[in-house]
């Protein structure tokens, strides 16, 4: 009896323990950045995205790096549905923040879900400002991913705007440490059409590098009638340190992409069904098929009716 209590007040002892240990802290026991874990995870886990991950892996461990950043790391990710820009941002928390997306430093805004009402801007705005404000107070090293920015009303751009930028100390707030991600679908038939270029021109995926693509999808973006970025300074401000382009998805990688969620999904790798799941989606060219319409973003729906 005795020694039963015994036992269970040192288990309940280490619960409160752990449970302690799991608050998460600003500082380095919860915030580490391995650049070769992130180095590791786009090699390895981002497929078809050598322009974004060299871009990624350069500036995050260049900023990280560093003790004392002159701005906050601002990046642009673009390009069509399912090439991988969620999936990335997702890399680098991972490769940030010891809990991962589910740290309390890490947020994302949904522009449509956060701030779906045009009338309710200036509600948005204090919000979003106070946002901000208070959790970078809270800890310097935050990351903000904002989705659909190009959604974004340009409104509430200007409100996020002195936050990138050089201003030294606003609100004596270091803001300096910060990371903001742009995620967009701007700019992506663009890209597109770059990636088409190469490939009809049989000159290798691998060959196109971020200047080939960057100058043309800045202006795309920033000049196209129906992006919500067009109005905004954020690109002749030269607030965004850089437009991150992810390429539409070959073939190849749908399959890569169809392994990995089978994996993680727990079931054996089986290229037959991933490959009749292809054939129900559409590729472009359409004669050739080389490149995936919606890239991966259906697979972990559809495969279970494939196996
Ligand atoms: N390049 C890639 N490498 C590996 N997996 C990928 C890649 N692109 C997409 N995926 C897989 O497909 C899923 C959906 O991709 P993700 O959400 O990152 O696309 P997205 O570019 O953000 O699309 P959207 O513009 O629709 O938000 C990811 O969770 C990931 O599993
Ligand atoms: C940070 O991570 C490295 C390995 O990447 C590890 O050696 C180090 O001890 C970690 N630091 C802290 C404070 O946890
Ligand atoms: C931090 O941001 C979240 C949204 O991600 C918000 O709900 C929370 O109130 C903010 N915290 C502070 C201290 O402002
Ligand atoms: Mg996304």
């Amino acid at each position: 009896m005795l020694i039963g209590a015994g036992v269970a007040l040192v288990v309940a002892l280490g619960a409160l323990w752990t449970f302690r240990e799991e608050r998460e802290d600003c500082n380095e026991k919860w915030i580490n950045f391995s650049k070769y874990g992130l180095k590791y995870d786009l090699e390895t886990k981002l497929y078809g995205q050598h322009v974004a991950a060299q871009v990624i892996l350069k500036t995050v461990t260049g900023f990280m790096n560093n003790e004392n950043p002159k701005k906050p790391l601002v990046l642009s990710f673009h390009g069509s549905t399912g090439t991988g820009k969620t999936f990335a941002s997702q890399l680098i928390a991972k490769n940030i923040y010891k809990k991962k997306t589910i740290s309390s430093f890490v947020h994302l805004f949904s522009v449509t879900a956060h701030f779906p009402h045009k009338e309710k801007i200036d509600t948005y705005k204090t919000q979003l400002q106070e946002w901000i404000r208070g959790n970078v107070s809270n800890c310097p090293r935050s990351m903000f991913i904002f989705d659909e920015m190009d959604k974004m009303h340009p409104g509430l751009i200007d409100i996020i705007k002195p936050y990138l930028d050089f201003s030294d100390n606003l609100d004596r707030v270091l803001y300096k440490k910060a990371i903001f991600i742009f995620l967009s679908d701007a700019g992506g038939v663009k890209i597109n059409e770059v990636t088409m270029k190469f490939w009809r021109d049989g000159r290798e995926r691998e060959e196109i590098q971020l200047k080939d693509i960057e100058k043309e999808l800045s202006q795309s973006v920033f000049n196209n009638e129906d992006s919500g970025l067009r109005h905004t300074s954020l690109i002749d401000k030269k607030l965004v340190d850089f437009f991150v382009p992810f390429l539409p998805l070959e073939y190849k990688h749908f399959i890569q992409c169809g392994l990995a969620e089978m994996a993680r999904q727990g079931l054996p790798p089986d290229n037959s069904a991933i490959k009749r799941l292809a054939d129900e989606l559409t590729f472009f060219p359409k004669e050739e098929r080389v490149f995936s319409d919606q890239g991966c973003k259906l697979i972990a729906n559809k495969l279970p009716f494939f196996i």
